[in-house]
């Protein structure tokens, strides 16, 4: 089994992305091998199809290794910062360099993280694109405030909610779970 979690996050070390390592973490608990993909970090092209923008070598290269992790993934679980209460364009973007094929009766886990007062709208609003693509978005979904996380002392962030990290366990068994006992194996 191989899961992939996306970052959507302008920010290089963002409080999703603190979060996407917690559950690594957690994932590892159950020997399951767990990549991350951080999209500021690995930045992708914005979707053209007229050939009007330049994307550098490094990006094209971006654009096609992110298309094969989410492939490859038996489960995803989109991250996303809540910008002006929904999740960012960066993720939207993503999102539309893949279609159903990529996404189809995959168990699919929602988080996100928000800096003002905070919300869980942006992960409903995942939810719908997920029905889109034909993914089974979990139930148990995890929206953070930045005050749940605290840093070491290289400026490093980590989830420091006990209740986050309870959260956390739940919805990786729970997506675990999913993916060992799927029913839709046929769908596909
Ligand atoms: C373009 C933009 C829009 C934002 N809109 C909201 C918002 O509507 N509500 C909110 O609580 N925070 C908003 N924020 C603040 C972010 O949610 C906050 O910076 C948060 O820490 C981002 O999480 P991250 O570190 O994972 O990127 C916005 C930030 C940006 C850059």
């Amino acid at each position: 089994m191989k899961g992939l979690i996306i970052v959507g996050s302008a920010k290089v070390g963002s409080h999703t992305n603190a979060l996407a390592k917690y559950l690594v973490g957690q994932f590892d608990n159950h020997d399951i091998d767990v990549d991350i993909y951080d999209l500021a970090e690995r930045p992708l092209n914005q979707l053209d199809f007229s050939g009007t923008t330049h994307p550098t070598e490094t990006v094209k290269a971006n654009t096609k290794d992110f298309q094969d992790k989410v492939m490859e993934a038996d489960f995803l679980v989109l991250g996303t910062p809540n910008y002006h209460g929904s999740y960012s364009g960066i993720l939207k973007n993503a999102l539309d360099h893949v279609n159903m094929d990529y996404f189809k009766m995959k168990p699919i886990g929602l988080i996100g993280n928000s800096g003002g007062i905070v919300s869980s709208e942006p992960l409903s609003h995942l939810r719908v694109i997920v029905r889109s693509f034909l993914g089974i978005a979990v139930p148990t979904q995890i929206a953070t405030h930045d005050s749940d996380y605290n840093k070491l002392d290289d400026g490093t962030l980590y989830l420091d909610d006990e209740q986050f990290q309870l959260r956390a366990k739940l919805f990786v068994d729970q997506i675990v779970s999913f993916v060992n006992n799927s029913p839709y194996e046929h769908l596909k």
